[in-house]
């Protein structure tokens, strides 16, 4: 299932400092933004709901994601994040799979080849651990 994607330009357009977090983290979702390489399409933005497997199937950006940011567009939006919100990237499609197919992530990541994670998520599933 894929849930709200954007591309960043369509965001930038109507998110004021101060307003980001409170767009991007909700109790039962959160906005992660995923970056690529190429330059015609290197960013998406998907909003992701507590427990929920997003799978990248037919997103531009599948099997091309070198970073990763959890509730923010920036590192400074990160930063200001006191959530308990994380994020498990798969290398497949079905967020399933033991711990060799499988990386968390709380704030983000810069670059996921040094974790010899480069182009290989697939799907991802974010967790929301403030008990409701
Ligand atoms: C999110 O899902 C996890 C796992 O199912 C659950 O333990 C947690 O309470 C949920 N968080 C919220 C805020 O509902």
């Amino acid at each position: 299932m894929k849930v709200g994607i954007a591309t960043l330009a369509s965001l930038a357009a109507t998110s004021g400092l101060g307003l980001v977090h409170a767009q991007y983290v909700a109790t039962d979702h959160i906005r992660v933004f995923l970056f690529g390489q190429t330059s015609y399409f290197s960013e998406v933005a998907v909003d992701v709901h507590n427990d929920t497997c997003l799978s990248l199937d037919n997103n531009l950006i599948d099997g091309k994601v070198q970073s990763v940011l959890v509730g923010g567009h920036d590192i400074w939006d990160v930063y200001q994040r006191y959530d308990k919100w994380y994020c498990v990237l798969y290398d497949n499609f079905d967020c399933t799979g033991s711990e060799e197919s499988m990386i968390t992530v709380a704030g983000g990541t810069n670059n996921l080849a040094t974790a010899s994670w480069a182009n290989r998520v697939h799907g991802l599933r974010c967790i929301n651990d403030d008990p409701a």
